[in-house]
């Protein structure tokens, strides 16, 4: 099938490093690039970062760094992050990019020439976290739905995008594209939404308020709001206008969201670009939410999944199996290294990689590891009364991957692959290989057997690709093919008879280890235990935090202890004097402690250092580098009590 994919992630904003949710998206539209490759269509796979607004500003400040440092900081992490995921991209777009920069420039310019841009003063609330105004209907209670918060009353002279005027051709538009956007929930809340007036945009930020952003072509003392440059990044990094890539790749455009990002997306996006007089993009696909624990996940909650640990931990393309086959397209999806862990065992260790390893295997016990002929008679006979037609089932799994793969439902498509994968371990129950071996008369079916088996493993190893490519590879290898071939053809999935009689195989392998969930969590135990700083520590009662006795003191000597780097012998007064000794010399000379005042944990059992016998322990934040002792930011009374 000829033809052309373009598919594009959000850009992600670099106000904080990436987590699972941006690695499922990112894997989502890897995985839809490999499918468009296995149709060889001619693909282009688009991801980058959104550098600009005030929430860029405000992190960057909270880090001491200015924006362009702080930008090219965590952009970098981003991109270094995608390649460790097996994630093949074409390009990584930033908005500070030269040439972003220029297109937005002449988007905007021409469509306040066409007037479509309105100068005016408005009183509206404003979100400061989502940086946009929000009209009483779209709060939750007086507030963000977002962020809780209450927004803040702003009055300012502004740029005004007449995004109103275009609802109708929206609706429209909508409505004879049926797929524009999906799944079809999606679909129907943009239709609710548009069901109400639509306001205008407000499109510029005034530089008394924000400078990190671009300026506006028509006016020097404004920047454009954020989304109104983020979202030009689809068609700015195909080289609009002039580069030949917009128009090989913009009629196939289409793009992953999380349903967060909807509104943008399924409003904004289409009006501008009608606006500006370019087509709108064929597909929005719309994903739900990872939740941990029912929550959102989420910096301040603490509970947000690092995909390098779980890749680690279990293995990358059991990761991204587990991604792409528990989350059902377009609904909210909860995460847990349980679920992860059954997955693992079940459907990779148990069904695909027994099922691989025993066929491999007994084609080394019955044929000396060589592919067996196939007698097409008794090919037939099998299909007519053995446990199933491998070869009638293979063909029709190919095409119902493809209809579901094809409409952002991976996880039916991988369903299919796996009901077929059961389906031979019940052909193998059924025809019972060991059994044929027992008799000369049954040699001719136990080839057909086995050839059945591994034709059919090879057209799973081809279906499976562009989720766990490597697992596909190394499959392939098995089957004594090229691994380095475009194996995953759809076209060369539908035929049959590929793998060559007389092909000598490699000894059986282990495609996935089965994973003891017990032991792991006694590993992670211990690991926890003696490396605290990787997580929290396990939740205590208030009742085991009242035993730690923490009191105020006052250091009233300090000196070197000898032949001990880092150790300084303290005496410290908290009502009694008590001899401490703290590992905080690299930081701190015995001078700068004299006089000030830190927090002892006071009944903690005495131990002796160095010949010292120390009597409680000072708090102190060991950073990287430095070590902070933490103390009372006022006098206080030596022997106070902490509580
Ligand atoms: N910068 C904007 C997008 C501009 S696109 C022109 C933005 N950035 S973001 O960093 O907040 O990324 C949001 C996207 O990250 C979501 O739409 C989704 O793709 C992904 N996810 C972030 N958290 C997620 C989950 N918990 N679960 C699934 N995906 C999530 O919005």
């Amino acid at each position: 099938m000829s033809g052309r994919f373009y598919i594009t992630t959000p850009i992600y904003y670099v106000n904080a490093r990436p987590h699972l949710g941006h690695a499922y998206t990112t894997i989502t539209a890897d995985v839809a690039c490999r499918f468009h490759t296995m149709r060889q269509q001619e693909t282009l796979f688009l991801t980058g970062t959104d550098e600009h607004g005030d929430k860029i500003e405000r992190a960057a400040r909270k880090e001491n760094m200015s924006p362009r440092e702080y930008v090219d900081k965590i952009s970098g992490l981003f991109r270094a992050l995608w390649p460790e995921l097996n994630i093949s991209y074409d390009r990584f777009i930033r908005t500070t990019d030269p040439d972003h920069i220029k297109l937005v420039c002449r988007i905007l310019q021409r469509i306040y020439d066409a007037g479509d841009i309105y100068f005016s003063e408005y009183e509206g609330k404003y979100c400061f976290g989502c940086e946009r105004f929000y009209t009483d209907r779209e709060l939750v209670d007086g507030k963000c739905p977002d962020h809780e918060t209450e927004p803040e009353i702003i009055k300012e002279s502004n740029y005004f995008f007449k995004m109103g005027k275009y609802r109708d051709w929206l609706m429209e538009h909508i409505r004879e594209n049926p797929d524009f956007i999906r799944p079809e929930r999606y679909k129907n809340e943009v239709l609710a939404f548009l069901r109400e007036p639509l306001d205008d945009l407000c499109i510029s930020r005034p530089k008394s308020r924000l400078q990190w952003g671009i300026t506006l072509p028509f006016d020097d003392n404004y920047v454009t709001y954020v989304w109104f440059d983020a979202l030009l990044n689809y068609i700015s990094a195909l080289g609009y206008p002039d580069h030949g890539d917009f128009e090989k790749f913009w009629p196939h455009a289409q793009h992953i969201v999380a349903k967060d990002i909807l509104k943008p997306h399924g409003i904004y996006w289409p009006v501008m670009l009608k606006a500006a007089g370019i087509p709108v993009y064929q597909h929005l696909n719309v994903h739900g939410y990872w939740n941990v624990e029912q929550s959102k996940m989420s910096k301040s909650l603490g509970n947000v999944v690092e995909p390098l640990e779980l890749k680690d931990k279990y293995g990358l393309e059991a990761f991204r199996f587990f991604l792409m086959r528990d989350m059902v397209f377009g609904l909210d999806s909860g995460f847990s290294e349980d679920a992860l862990v059954q997955r693992i065992n079940s459907d990779l260790a148990n069904d695909l990689g027994n099922l691989f390893s025993r066929v491999i295997a007994m084609t080394h016990k019955y044929c000396k590891g060589i592919v067996p002929e196939a007698d097409p008679r008794v090919e037939d006979e099998l299909c007519g009364f053995q446990a199933g037609d491998l070869k009638g089932h293979a063909a029709a799994l190919v095409d119902e991957y493809e209809k579901s793969m094809s409409a952002f439902a991976f996880h039916k498509g991988l369903l299919s692959v796996w009901e077929f994968i059961s389906h031979m371990n019940k052909y193998v129950d059924t025809t019972a290989p060991w059994e044929l071996a027992k008799k000369k008369s049954s040699r001719k079916e136990l080839h057909a057997v086995l050839y059945h088996l591994l034709e059919s493993l090879r057209i799973v190893s081809g279906l499976i690709w562009p989720v766990m490519p490597e697992t596909a590879a190394r499959m392939q290898g098995h089957l004594g093919l090229d691994p380095d071939a475009p194996f995953y053809h759809l076209e060369t999935l539908r035929k049959w008879k590929v793998l060559e009689p007389g092909t000598k195989l490699p000894k059986s392998t282990q495609l996935f280890p089965r994973i003891d969930l017990k032991k792991l969590r006694t590993e992670a135990k211990t690991v926890a235990e003696e490396k605290p700083e990787s997580g929290f520590l396990p939740e205590i009662d208030i009742e085991t935090f009242a035993k730690t006795d923490l009191r105020v003191g006052t250091v009233l000597k300090a000196e070197a202890i000898p032949r001990a780097r880092k150790l300084l012998k303290l005496e410290v007064d908290i009502g009694e004097i008590r001899t401490v000794v703290s590992g905080i010399s690299g930081s701190y000379s015995p001078e700068e402690l004299v006089g000030r005042q830190v927090i002892l944990v006071a009944n903690l059992k005495p131990v002796k250092i160095m010949g010292v016998l120390s009597r409680g322990m000072i708090l102190a934040a060991s950073g990287e580098k430095t070590i902070s002792v933490a103390g009372p930011d006022k006098p206080v009374t030596p022997g106070t009590r902490l509580s």
